[in-house]
């Protein structure tokens, strides 16, 4: 096409799809670039601004590495990536949100009742709940899988003084669907801004805070697998989430304790628990895998 305009732009492109574009792809396609030329058109983007955008996402590929993903960083702070947790959600199961950058696999396996805070410092925190399905029945093959900060505020693989897979375990429910744990209550932290997005989110006045959380990943078979992370109602920076991933249903309660006596003796670490420690209950509600 040799008179492109303006105004035909958008339609020369589509017509440049071939034949082997599926009708997904093209579909996706048409719906971006639509968005993005209405985007160029409507902010009458000058080239100053285009080659700024374009320098951000080089210096993001230059600073990404297996252990840090700068675009998926820029994806959370522009709120795409929650916004893709949303609109795959389904009605009355628990929300999903962000998975982030620190998960690794191959969390070691722990019993019903496991100690997860080990030597760790920090408040003991007993993370008990269950899995159910929509209609309220346990998910009797459901596996959970959990990482967090240490009370330091960082993850086991952003602190060499950390063993290498601490603060993560995996957990197959009972039962009843039940799982729990002991461990330690994880700190807020902040995203990485030494980067490209460190440099959008000064550039906007923007704080880098993630109030403290706990992440889990839910699986079972014939369901939708759950990637979330839950929130207590009392951290300093539950309002104003970096990567917006606070949802009303993800919000949970760090509650006191002084009696050992709540916790069943089938609990590895009960006979080490010391007055006070935490108690957090969370249910998971899995929907189907065939919606
Ligand atoms: C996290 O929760 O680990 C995280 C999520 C998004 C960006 C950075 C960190
Ligand atoms: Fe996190």
């Amino acid at each position: 096409m040799r008179n492109v305009t303006e105004e035909t732009l958008t339609q020369i492109f589509l017509d440049y799809c071939g034949p082997e574009t599926t009708p997904r792809l093209r579909y996706l396609l048409e719906h971006l670039v639509h968005h993005l030329h209405s985007f160029v058109r409507e902010t009458e983007l000058t080239h100053a601004e285009w080659r700024k955008a374009i320098e951000l996402l080089s210096k993001a590929g230059e600073i990404s590495t297996p252990e840090r993903n700068e675009f998926v960083l820029f994806s959370d702070v522009l709120g795409l990536s929650s916004l893709v947790d949303m609109v795959n959600s389904k009605p009355d199961a628990t929300s999903s949100s962000v998975l982030g950058p620190f998960h690794i696999l191959g969390a070691p396996d722990l019993a019903y009742g496991g100690d997860l805070k080990a030597d760790n410092d920090g408040a003991t925190v007993v993370v008990k709940g269950s899995v159910r399905d929509r209609q309220g029945e346990p998910i009797k093959g459901a596996a959970i899988e959990l990482w967090q900060t240490a009370e330091n505020g960082l993850y086991s693989n952003q602190d060499p003084a950390q063993p290498e897979y601490n603060l993560r375990a995996r957990m197959h429910v009972g039962d009843d669907g039940g799982y729990a744990l002991t461990t330690v209550r994880p700190a807020p932290y902040s995203v990485p801004d030494d980067g490209p997005v460190g440099e959008l989110l000064h550039a906007t006045g923007r704080q880098p805070w993630r109030p403290s959380h706990l992440h889990f990943i839910i699986t079972a078979p014939g369901y939708r697998s759950l990637v979330t992370e839950v929130f207590p109602s009392d951290d300093p920076f539950l309002d104003a989430d970096a990567v917006f991933g606070v949802r009303e249903d993800l919000i949970m309660e760090y509650v006191e304790q002084t009696d050992k006596q709540i916790v069943s003796d089938d609990f590895e670490a009960r006979q080490r628990l010391t007055s006070p420690f935490y108690t957090v209950d969370f249910d998971f509600i899995l929907a189907e895998e065939t919606e």
